[in-house]
């Protein structure tokens, strides 16, 4: 899926004022029809009440925190909720407004822009293209009144200051804390498209694997992070979890056991458990450690043992 942002701006880069557009450019509106149509368009609250009705040929997602139910729109709290919404759409277009486009320039691939040649009063603002784009295609239309050109942009691999990296990683290991797994994945390959660490790949691995992507391939990553990162328990964590997905549960448990001894903590445990060659401490409460749940606990080994 691309994630693309899609907007018109005038000098001084405005977008909006006083809830509305700041001009009425039929041409704009049509690039925006022929680009939009047929794909999903994901906008704010406040840019869907300027619009007033739900786009056609299009499905309508909007965002808020306030609205429980909107009528003909699919209503979403969160910008992740939304791209989730669309994983398996071709492509997606982020149309505003100011808000929207502030919190999904890190995440988005392409840039269409209509630039509009003309001074206007404004309060809501387009924010700063980051470096990480370069302009693919132009096309000047100074026949119009006001005079536009349209601008394409695409976020360009490797050759970059790697401004956003932290924010994509960041934004990555908060998907995967909240089992967003297409969303991480989004966020990591752009994140290790710019600078690639081993925990990144990995942590890509994982997304990769949990959302629907090539397992085999995953496995590969993961098994690579580790290599290059031999001492992280985050890393065998992830291994471990791609491992189980792969179907080789003995080499899961080989790791995890590993990513244990480099004093990995409580999701590495909860995974032992899982596979179910641990079991939970007899006292959930308290810590594993604690004397009273290993006493516990060799009692409950005995006790099974005896029976088995
Ligand atoms: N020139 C262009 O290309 C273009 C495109 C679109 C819009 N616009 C203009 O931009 C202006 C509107 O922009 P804006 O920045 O004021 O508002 P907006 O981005 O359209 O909407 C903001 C609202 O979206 C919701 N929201 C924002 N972030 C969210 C999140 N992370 N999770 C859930 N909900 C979230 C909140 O809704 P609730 O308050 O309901 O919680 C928030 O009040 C208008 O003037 C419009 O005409 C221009």
């Amino acid at each position: 899926m691309i994630v693309s942002l899609i907007a018109a701006i005038s000098e001084g880069r405005v977008i909006g004022y006083q809830g509305k557009l700041p001009w009425h450019i039929p041409a704009d509106l049509t690039r925006f029809r022929n680009i939009t149509m047929g794909h999903p368009i994901v906008m704010g609250r406040k840019t869907y009440d300027s619009i007033g009705h739900p786009l056609p040929g299009r499905r309508n997602i909007v965002l808020s925190r306030s609205l429980t139910s909107l009528k003909e729109c699919v209503l979403v709290h969160s910008l992740e909720e939304a791209l989730v919404a669309c994983e398996k759409e071709e492509e997606v277009f982020i149309c505003g407004g100011g808000e929207i486009f502030r919190e999904a320039i890190p995440l988005c691939q392409r840039i269409y822009l209509t630039v509009v040649h003309e001074r206007h009063p404004g309060d809501t603002f387009f924010p700063e293209i980051p470096a990480t784009f370069q302009q693919t295609a132009i096309e000047e239309r100074q026949d119009l009144t006001p005079p536009i050109t349209f601008v394409t942009f695409e976020r360009v691999d490797g050759r970059v200051r790697g401004e956003d990296v932290e924010e994509l990683r960041r934004k990555g290991k908060e998907a995967i804390q909240r089992q967003l797994f297409f969303l991480g994945r989004i966020c990591l390959e752009q994140a290790s498209a710019i600078q690639d660490t081993p925990e990144c790949s990995s942590d890509l691995a994982l997304c990769l694997a949990k959302s629907g992507g090539d397992v085999t391939v995953a496995l590969k990553m993961a098994e690579e992070a580790l290599q290059q990162d031999p001492h992280n328990p985050r890393v065998c964590l992830n291994l471990g979890r791609v491992q189980f997905m792969a179907g080789k549960q003995g080499e899961a448990l080989a790791t995890f056991r590993l990513g244990m001894q480099l004093g990995g903590g409580a999701e590495l445990q909860a995974e032992l458990v899982r596979i179910g060659t641990r079991h939970p401490p007899v006292i959930p409460s308290l810590p594993r450690e604690n004397v009273l749940n290993r006493c516990l606990g060799l009692l409950r080994s005995k006790f099974t043992n005896h029976k088995g």
